[in-house]
C-alpha cells in the first residue's frame, strides 16, 4: 500500500465546495493535488494557490483554478507534508526545497493539515538535516553564522552546482541533531543576515494525518 497516497486522500475528504486550498510540494503532496484534480472533474469548485512551480504546473495539467498570490488574502485549508513530525505538530519542512512559499501559504490558512507516512512521525525533531533558505550573496558568511548556532551546514547541491530555489535563493542543509527547542531555534536562525527562513514549523500544523504501510490511516494524536 503507498502509504503517503492514503494519507493525502484522506485530508482531500476536507476540501468542501467553493474553499480556497493551498497546494503543497513533495511527493506525498503530488497525491493530494492528483485527488484534488479527479474531485474538480467530478465538479468541485475550488481555488487554489501552489507553495512551488512544480505543484502549480501539475495542479493546472490537472484543471485546478488557480490564483494568484496578490489574490489570496486567508485560505481556507492547505495540504501539505513533511519531512519529520514530532508529537507537539512540529515540523521540519523543505526538504523539496519549498520551504519559504509553504511557509508563507500556510501562514495565511485557517487549517494547515500536515500528511506523511509513518516513517515521518518522531520523538523529536533533528534526525533530517534542517532545511535554510539563504540569499546567495555572502552565503559563505551565513552558512559560518548558521555553524555557531551548532549545526553542521551543508549547501545543498544539485548537478554539481548550488541548488535553486523557485525564489532564486540557495538551500543550505543543518545538520543540529536533536532539536530540543524547535521555536527559539527557529528565531535564532532567521536573526542571522542572509538567512530568508527555515524548515521549522512551530505551532502551524492544525492536523496531522498519518498513513501506513497496512493501508491505514490516524490522526497523530
Ligand atoms: C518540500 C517539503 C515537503 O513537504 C517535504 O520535503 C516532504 O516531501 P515528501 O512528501 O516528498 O516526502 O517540505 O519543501
Amino acid at each position: 500500500m503507498n502509504a503517503k497516497k492514503t494519507a493525502a486522500e484522506k485530508a482531500v475528504e476536507y476540501i468542501k465546495d467553493g474553499m480556497t486550498v493551498g497546494l503543497g510540494t513533495g511527493s506525498t503532496a503530488y497525491w493530494a493535488i492528483r485527488r484534488i484534480g479527479e474531485r474538480v472533474q467530478e465538479g468541485l469548485n475550488i481555488r487554489a494557490i501552489a507553495t512551488s512551480r512544480a505543484s502549480e504546473e501539475l495542479a493546472v495539467e490537472l484543471g485546478i483554478a488557480m490564483m494568484s498570490s496578490s489574490e489570496a488574502v486567508e485560505l481556507d485549508l492547505t495540504i501539505d507534508g513533511a519531512d519529520e513530525v514530532d508529537r507537539s505538530w512540529s515540523l521540519i519542512k523543505g526538504g523539496g526545497g519549498a520551504l519559504l512559499r509553504e511557509k508563507i501559504v500556510a501562514s495565511i490558512s485557517k487549517q494547515l493539515i500536515i500528511i506523511v507516512d509513518e516513517s515521518k512521525v518522531k520523538e523529536r525533531l533533528g534526525g533530517f538535516a534542517l532545511p535554510v533558505e539563504v540569499i546567495p550573496f555572502g552565503y559563505e558568511i551565513t552558512m559560518r553564522q548558521l555553524s555557531a548556532t551548532g549545526c553542521t551546514p551543508v549547501l545543498r547541491m544539485l548537478e554539481g552546482k548550488p541548488y535553486w530555489t523557485d525564489n532564486g535563493n540557495y538551500i543550505v542543509d543543518c545538520d543540529y541533531g536533536d532539536i530540543l527547542h524547535p521555536s527559539q531555534l527557529a528565531i535564532r536562525i532567521n536573526a542571522i543576515p542572509g538567512v530568508v527562513d527555515n524548515g521549522l514549523f512551530v505551532g502551524m500544523a492544525g492536523q496531522v494525518i498519518v498513513g501506513y504501510g497496512d493501508g491505514t490511516v490516524k490522526q497523530l494524536e
